[in-house]
């Protein structure tokens, strides 16, 4: 398999021990049957974290009609929190679909406006990949209320162009929850400008990098579609990256 690119922040003391937690769970002594009911004792306080600011997220899309869409999949934990949500929340809502977009093999290309950090195919997944998210958001799918209906979505390829294309042949859809995790400007700013008709007062609109100096082109997108000083950027003390605007 040829190398995952991603960058990490980590200190090589914090790298080794998530290296012990990734040791343990791989070497679990856990029978099978009780694994699923303990993964909590591998959560780390980051991961942990960015699950309770999704919940917070997504309660205050419940009243809001549309789909819900994550701009940037990859391994899809997003996507399943968001299935595994809506069962929560409201078990009978099969009209909120989740529908993720991503190309199943990184960036596709990286864009000056993105710094010297990134290139061309970082943030990729393993081969197959897609195929394997598609089985497993199915599994869930069938444990889940109404599982007869088909609720998730994956649409691989780059956004530029399967976004405007899925819109197009969708023309019914309403968003109520968008949530921007491509990191890189040209996707970001593309999808931001092609969604915008469809995003209902209400809708939350969520942003992994923004401010973030490592990833300018996100803000550098949302700057020239949406504008900073237009709308009010909201966080949560769960999680210092992640922002959104209520619309
Ligand atoms: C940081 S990852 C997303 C992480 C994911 N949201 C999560 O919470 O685990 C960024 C993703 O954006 C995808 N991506 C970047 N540019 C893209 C483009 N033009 N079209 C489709 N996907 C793109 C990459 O393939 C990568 O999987």
């Amino acid at each position: 398999m040829s190398e995952i690119k991603v960058l990490s922040g980590a200190a090589a003391s914090e790298a080794d021990r998530r290296q012990q937690l990734v040791d343990q769970l791989k070497h679990t002594p856990l029978p099978d049957g009780e694994l699923l009911h303990n993964l909590g004792l591998y959560l780390s306080r980051q991961t942990l974290s960015r699950i309770l600011f999704l919940d917070e997220l997504y309660r205050q899309i419940v009243p809001v009609h549309g789909v819900v869409m994550e701009f940037g999949v990859r391994w899809g934990q997003n996507l399943a929190l968001l299935h595994a949500l809506r069962g929560m929340y409201e078990p009978y809502n099969y009209n909120r679909r989740i529908i993720g977009f991503d190309t199943f093999g990184g960036f596709p290309d990286v864009d000056p406006k993105d710094g010297s950090r990134v290139k061309a195919g970082d943030y990729g997944v393993t081969s197959g990949y897609q195929q394997q998210l598609e089985q497993l958001l199915a599994l869930h799918e069938a444990e889940s209320p109404i599982p007869h209906k088909r609720k998730f979505e994956l649409v691989a390829g780059d956004a530029i162009q399967t976004v405007p294309r899925y819109l197009r042949d969708h023309p019914e859809t309403v968003i109520a929850f968008a949530y921007f995790d491509f990191d890189i400007y040209a996707p970001t700013k593309a999808c931001l400008e092609a969604i915008r008709p469809h995003l209902t007062k209400g809708a939350v609109l969520a942003f992994d990098e923004l401010n973030c100096p490592e990833f300018p082109g996100e803000t550098l997108a949302f700057q020239e579609v949406f504008g900073i000083a237009n709308y009010a950027l909201r966080r949560s003390p769960l999680n210092p990256l992640i922002s959104y605007v209520v619309l």
